[in-house]
């Protein structure tokens, strides 16, 4: 049993203590080291992925109603973070958690985090920040520069010119597609002599300046779901996000695109305003990239705000062998990309970038007490008030990784890719079901049997024979995928309650069997730890789940296969 926790007596001497270094450094010494040791303990530590305690369990745990009156020492409160938290946090750097976009961490972003919790800086001012002010603005301009590649001369005369901002740093990368939509906003209703523009008027007003019935913004259907709150938040509504229809590789359907934009912009009168065109470099569900030159052109020529939400594969920039992927990236007005992803950074910093650095003074906000009009604070180009320093995290690993060190991580992550892909057909039993290019692979369980049936089907069904039998083959494959989507999602259950290893699901529409919605297991294979075997290992363990599930589902089968 634990010895019952020491009470202190709050007193004013007591609290100023805190707000100092101990005049020895022993005592912050021996609280880091103890500190250190936790954490180094929760790697260390083997078992599960998610602790085996209960979600009702926990919320038993965090139940206290009321902020406790008696102060606690640093210790007890430390061993109950250790208690209560650390032990029942999900194992997200563990290298069989191939789930999300999420990964083991360099050990020195940790020592990194301890630095800009020291300083302290507040990025919004000079007065609180100031050398930082200075990294930061480096920092975007290299990522600027990696995107945009514009002339030396541009980045000597903005990168460090406060009248103008080559790009925000965010909290994520919700925020940094927010702050891009705004500026799109500005961008489509400005202001002139009689209208003060949007943001002062709101969306309404410029509508109707305008001669606008809405505005719209346009992303395909594997569009993120930030774009859909920016959409609200911006007053332009939900609805007015347009989703069109994705290939089968997930990119945008650029015809559907056209016909649809034609009747936004003519069919119904010519009452839509395109606010933007939003390209994605990297798809959240699939990987997958849009055909982003076309897309830009599209967007000149219409005149629209060409947006690239890159959160997730803006950073393989770094690598000249991505670059071709990505082709048509620096058309864009603005990108986002996300330090949290693939540049391996803890959560959360988001990055937006704009090519011209006027855009962001559109958006520019000054007050009488911080962020002058006349001073160089970065707070005035950013939606967020009080930052952190975030950006020392990346702009470190910038040089300890360096463009070198990424090539390397991206290469073993595309690695890592196709060994899962090659795992997953030798096993006989899995279906893949997109192309990966950026390391993610969308995938399910399978018998084999069932696939050569229902290959035969779609053959069958999709063949110009007419009559009653390719009717009948595609409803049976229908059916039959009906079937494979319950088993998949149990699989799932089943992979969670195993708990040894971890991939996500999703439902995708994009499929080879479009437009029925299929249930997909998701990979994300950026781990640089998770090698060859923990693969085997992590496909045997869904091979061996999924077969021992579909028992239950093949008399359902049997009586569509007949
Ligand atoms: C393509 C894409 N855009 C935007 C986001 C939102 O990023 P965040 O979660 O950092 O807000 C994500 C997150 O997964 C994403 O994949």
């Amino acid at each position: 049993m634990r010895s019952p926790q020491k009470k202190i007596k709050s007193n004013l001497e007591y609290l100023r203590k805190l707000f100092i270094m101990p005049e020895s450094p022993d005592k912050f010494i021996e609280f880091g080291h103890e500190l250190l040791e936790m954490i180094h303990d929760f790697f260390q530590e083997k078992g599960g992925i998610h602790s085996a305690i209960t979600l009702p369990e926990l919320a038993r745990i965090f139940n206290q109603t009321c902020i406790p009156d008696e102060p606690m020492l640093i210790k007890d409160v430390l061993a109950e973070i250790k208690g209560k938290v650390i032990d029942h946090s999900v194992k997200v750097g563990s290298p069989y958690y191939i789930g999300h976009m999420i990964s083991a961490i360099p050990y020195f972003m940790i020592l990194l985090e301890m630095i800009i919790a020291a300083l302290n800086q507040n990025q919004v001012k000079i007065e609180t920040a100031k050398a930082s002010s200075f990294v930061e603005r480096e920092f975007v301009a290299w990522l600027h520069r990696l995107v945009f590649n514009r002339p030396e001369r541009f980045y000597q005369r903005h990168m460090q010119n406060p009248k103008v901002a080559l790009g925000n740093i965010t909290s994520d990368g919700t925020l940094a597609n927010l702050t891009a939509l705004v500026v799109a906003r500005e961008k489509a209703f400005p202001p002139t002599k009689n209208f003060p523009g949007a943001r002062v008027v709101g969306i309404e007003k410029a509508l109707e300046h305008y001669g606008y019935e809405r505005a719209v913004i346009v992303v395909s259907t594997r569009g993120h779901y930030s774009l859909k709150k920016a959409a609200g938040l911006l007053g332009l509504g939900e609805q007015n996000v347009i989703e069109i229809p994705v290939d089968e590789f997930n990119r945008m359907d650029i015809k559907r695109l056209k016909r649809k934009l034609n009747h936004l912009q003519h069919d119904s009168g010519g009452k839509a305003k395109i606010m933007a065109i939003v390209g994605i470099a990297g798809t959240t569900e699939t990987g997958n990239i849009d055909p982003l030159p076309e897309l830009g052109s599209i967007s000149r020529e219409i005149g629209a705000h060409f947006h690239v939400d890159a959160c997730w594969g803006g950073s393989a920039l770094l690598v000249d062998e991505y670059k071709p992927m990505l082709r048509g990236i620096e058309q864009a007005d603005s990108v986002s990309i996300d330090a949290h992803k693939l540049l391996y950074c803890p959560m959360a910093m988001g990055i937006v970038l704009f090519r011209s650095e006027k855009d962001l003074n559109l958006i520019k906000q000054t007050s009488r007490y911080i962020i002058r009009r006349n001073s160089v604070d970065t707070g005035r180009f950013t939606i967020e008030g009080s930052r952190p320093f975030s950006c020392l995290k990346p702009w470190a690993a910038l040089k300890i990784i360096g463009r070198e060190g990424y090539g390397l991580l991206f290469r073993k992550a595309r690695e890592s890719t196709f060994a899962m892909m090659n795992l997953l057909q030798e096993a006989e039993t899995f279906e893949v079901l997109n192309t990966p290019e950026l390391f993610i692979i969308t995938y399910r369980f399978l018998p084999a049997h069932v696939k050569a049936q229902i290959s035969e089907w779609m053959s069958l069904g999709r063949s110009r024979r007419k009559g009653k039998e390719p009717r009948e083959a595609l409803h049976r494959l229908r059916k039959t995928n009906h079937i494979i989507n319950a088993l998949n999602i149990k699989l799932h259950k089943a992979l969670r309650l195993d708990d040894t290893t971890f991939v996500s699901r999703t439902t995708l529409e994009s499929t080879r069997y479009r437009p029925q919605k299929i249930v997909v297991l998701r990979a994300v294979l950026i781990n640089p730890l998770t090698d060859h075997q923990i693969l085997k290992e992590i496909i045997g363990t869904q091979k061996r789940l999924g077969g021992k599930i579909w028992k239950e589902f093949e008399p359902a089968y049997q009586k569509i296969a007949g």
